[in-house]
């Protein structure tokens, strides 16, 4: 084999048990937790931070989240309403949290929640949250069932309802813009 993608790929997907465990599993089990100081690296022409630098982030964190409650790989399919609330500056300490809310067949919503450490002063502010939606995909790439969300506590019962009030927006919100497309094409 000699593209190097297809090698890791392959060395990956050989880790992934065949048959993963169907019973429902704890949403804090999909927690996770990313730390990254800003650099100039991550600025715009302006010296803040990019918007993007901190969607990355938040698409890796969620990313991970979602491996840990599916245990197989994932894809991103979507990601909503993404709010930023004030700005990242260099130097500031960006802490990114992610946990699945809820899993239906084969997807699941993550919730993430981007807090930044002025490290000088210890000031805590939260700039973004967002919500995304991931897809398990078995060996061939096809997607593959995940195990139900257990919420163990009110705050993860709150964000599970939430969820499923969302993935029926999501539905509707396609459902609608397909028939505006078939209305606006038979015009
Ligand atoms: C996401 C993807 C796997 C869905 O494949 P598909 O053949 O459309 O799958 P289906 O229509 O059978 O839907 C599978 C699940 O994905 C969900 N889904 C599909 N598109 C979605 C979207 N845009 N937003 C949210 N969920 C979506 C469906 O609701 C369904 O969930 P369920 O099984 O829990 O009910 C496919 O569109 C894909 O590979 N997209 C590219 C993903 C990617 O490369 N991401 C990185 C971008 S750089």
């Amino acid at each position: 084999m000699s593209d190097p993608w297809a090698r890791l790929r392959a060395q990956r997907d050989s880790q992934y048990s065949e048959s993963v465990d169907m019973s429902a599993r704890p949403a804090a089990g999909s927690q996770t937790q990313m730390c990254v100081a800003m650099e100039i690296s991550h600025a715009n022409n302006d010296g803040n931070v990019h918007g993007g630098t901190i969607m990355r982030l938040v698409d890796g964190a969620a990313g991970i989240a979602a491996m840990r409650h599916a245990r197989s790989r994932v894809v991103t399919a979507s990601m909503d309403d993404m709010s930023f609330l004030a700005p990242v500056y260099i130097g500031d300490l960006v802490t990114v949290r992610a946990m699945v809310n809820d899993a239906h067949s084969t997807s699941m919503e993550v919730g993430v929640r981007v807090d930044v450490e002025n490290i000088a002063t210890g000031e805590w502010r939260h700039v973004a949250s967002a919500h995304l939606v991931f897809v398990a995909l078995d060996a061939d790439g096809r997607p593959s069932p995940v195990p139900p969300v257990l919420a163990e506590t009110d705050d993860e019962a709150r964000r599970q309802a939430q969820a499923r009030v969302r993935r029926e927006q999501r539905l509707l919100r396609k459902q609608a813009l397909a028939a505006a497309a078939r209305d606006g094409a038979s015009r």
